[in-house]
């Protein structure tokens, strides 16, 4: 049903326009709205601990951070996946935590805990950040950026990213993560013009962030937004919709050709509004996103990208592969990347990577 809606059948007339102009890659086709047989596809947190070399890098790296701000690791680390499953694509190894970290809030990742930061909750709190060493500090990620986008296979697209303001506002003010996000919330609710100066502040940043990462190499760079949905609709807007338009314009403003995907994890009822009022060019599904409301809704506008349940990855069997096929029929008839609705867990078997990939590529449209 899907496979002859357009494209890759080669007519003469693509044979000339390919002489003319070289055929895009395939997950860069799809982000500019190609339908593809066969969907390019990557896995979010497709690089990390259920990998034995990772597990065996990060132990000689030393710390975490140490892996992220120091280039040879950090484009081995990078690489590992892709040699194992040639996914479409490498994102760049880093944490969307390293921009507070560079604007001088003290980072720590401790073991089995995840992230701590010393928290900033007020406007007297936000003298303590600086944005005097922040492209000093974040040098070492562009090195990464610069390497790997001659290191990477031919046909393979470089994939830069940020956090997006109010997930970052969320690590920054809560000091770690949370089940409520009381603090990040009540400073929001309670002084929406304090709070708005740490959310231009992180706006301006991510931006400039961003555009050296595309000036460094990346063909596409995604917002990740992994607390989008614990904001009632009206705050979304203020705080999720609007700061992510703001960094997609000052992108847009310098790299107009640059795709950009925003990922509003968890936004449910609001994803429609996200995509009509971010200007996001593709939309990242989180695994609750019924793919048949994403095909009818959301791809007539733009790509989406999505939304395999890592749980299911981890499951494998029998069951990974009809969730595979369920996402697959509902969305490879429009624009789409392949992707999970959420990072790989560590306790994910390399081998479930690798029956994906051969759902993936046995796919015949
Ligand atoms: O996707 C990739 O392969 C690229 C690398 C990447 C990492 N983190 C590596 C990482 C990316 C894109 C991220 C994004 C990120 N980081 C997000 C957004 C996506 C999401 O998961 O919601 C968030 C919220 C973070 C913050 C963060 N970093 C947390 C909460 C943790 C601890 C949880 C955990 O899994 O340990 C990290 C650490 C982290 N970032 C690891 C990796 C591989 C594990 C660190 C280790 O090796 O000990």
């Amino acid at each position: 049903m899907s496979g002859e809606r357009t494209v890759l059948s080669a007519t003469s007339s693509d044979v000339q326009n390919q002489a003319s102009k070289p055929a895009l890659k395939p997950m860069l086709a799809a982000l500019a709205g190609e339908v593809r047989q066969q969907p390019p596809f990557w896995l979010m947190r497709q690089a990390g601990r259920y990998l034995p070399e990772y597990r065996e890098l990060r132990a000689k790296a030393g710390s975490f951070l140490d892996l992220c701000y120091n280039p040879d690791f950090a484009v081995e680390v990078t690489l590992q996946p892709l040699r194992r499953y040639g996914m479409d694509a490498a994102i760049l190894f880093s944490d969307i935590l390293v921009v507070p970290h560079a604007l001088g809030q003290p980072l720590a990742y401790l073991e089995g805990e995840g992230p701590k930061l010393d928290p900033v909750r007020s406007v007297e709190d936000l003298k303590r950040l600086s944005r005097d060493r922040f492209h000093e500090m974040l040098a070492p990620v562009y090195e990464t950026v610069r390497r790997l986008s001659t290191a990477i296979p031919a046909g393979t697209t470089l994939i830069g990213f940020a956090g997006a303001p109010w997930t970052i506002a969320c690590y920054m003010v809560e000091g770690a993560g949370s089940k409520e996000y009381a603090h990040v919330k009540r400073w929001a609710y309670g002084d929406p013009v304090g709070f708005g100066q740490l959310i231009d502040l992180i706006v301006e940043v991510t931006a400039d962030y961003l555009c050296r990462q595309i000036e460094a190499g990346a063909e596409t760079v995604q917002l990740f937004d992994s607390w989008a949905g614990v904001l009632p609709v009206a705050e979304f807007r203020r705080w999720v919709i609007e700061p992510t338009r703001r960094i997609v314009a000052l992108v847009k403003a310098k790299h107009p050709d640059t795709p950009v995907i925003g990922f509003p994890r968890g936004a449910g009822h609001a994803y429609e509004e996200y995509v009509a009022g971010s200007g996001v060019d593709a939309v990242g599904l989180d695994t609750t996103v019924p793919p048949v409301w994403a095909a009818q809704t959301l791809q007539p506008r733009l790509p989406v990208q999505g939304n395999l349940d890592p749980i299911m990855l981890a499951a494998g069997g029998k069951a990974l592969e009809t969730a595979t096929h369920d996402i697959l029929t509902a969305l490879s008839g429009g624009p789409f990347v392949f992707n999970l609705g959420h990072g790989v867990i560590q306790s994910t078997p390399p081998a479930h990577v690798e029956a994906l990939t051969r759902i993936l590529r046995d796919w015949q449209g």
